[in-house]
């Protein structure tokens, strides 16, 4: 599983206080499959067999985070699993591209950690493409570090970054 990055610079939203979007995180229902599975498409330019979602999700649930919109749409999601003793590590991560750079992304990451520190967890990790700058700014803001550089990381054989952050 690859956490595969948006590389092409999509049209923007400017967010205003009248238009950013009021979204409630919630975990995955199967309802929402098609929902993530569209902004995976879109975002991580990824198609997964839809059964992989509730799959991923059942061993900690709550690590699943859905952010809907008022009409409860899907429109981002954080998906995170643990993999090795005391670490969460991020599998996917996206907002819809026109409800970007409206804090949809902090509030999801924001609250994962807090998900994370519950479980005990000490660190958490990811993956980015080395292209993906807006992504890589953003883990930074949230004091991920680049860790190691996995050459041909990607099915195209782009190089990604592992990136990790210590949690208190
Ligand atoms: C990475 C991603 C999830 C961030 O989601 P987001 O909802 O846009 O994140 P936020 O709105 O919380 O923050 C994004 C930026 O908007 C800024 N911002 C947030 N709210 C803002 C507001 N009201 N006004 C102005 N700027 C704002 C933040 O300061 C942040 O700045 P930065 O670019 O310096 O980090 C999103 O860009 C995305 O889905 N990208 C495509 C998929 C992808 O690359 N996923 C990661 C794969 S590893």
């Amino acid at each position: 599983m690859r956490c595969i990055a948006d590389t092409a610079p999509g049209p923007r939203v400017a967010p205003s206080p009248s238009d950013r979007p009021a979204v409630t995180l919630r975990g995955l229902r199967p309802s929402d499959v098609p929902f993530v599975a569209a902004i995976v498409a879109d975002a991580l330019h990824e198609h997964y067999d839809p059964s992989l979602y509730l799959s991923l999700s059942a061993e900690w649930p709550e690590g699943f985070l859905v952010g809907a919109d008022s009409h409860d749409v899907p429109v981002s999601f954080l998906l995170g699993v643990s993999q090795v003793e005391h670490e969460a590590r991020i599998l996917m991560f996206a907002v819809d591209r026109n409800r970007r750079m409206a804090g949809i992304g902090q509030l999801l990451m924001e609250t994962f950690f807090e998900r994370c520190k519950a479980r005990g967890y000490r660190r958490v990790t990811l993956e980015v493409r080395v292209s993906n700058a807006t992504a890589i700014r953003f883990y930074t803001r949230f004091q991920y570090s680049v860790v190691d550089l996995l050459r041909g990381y990607y099915s195209d054989g782009e190089n990604g970054y592992q990136m990790a952050r210590p949690l208190q």
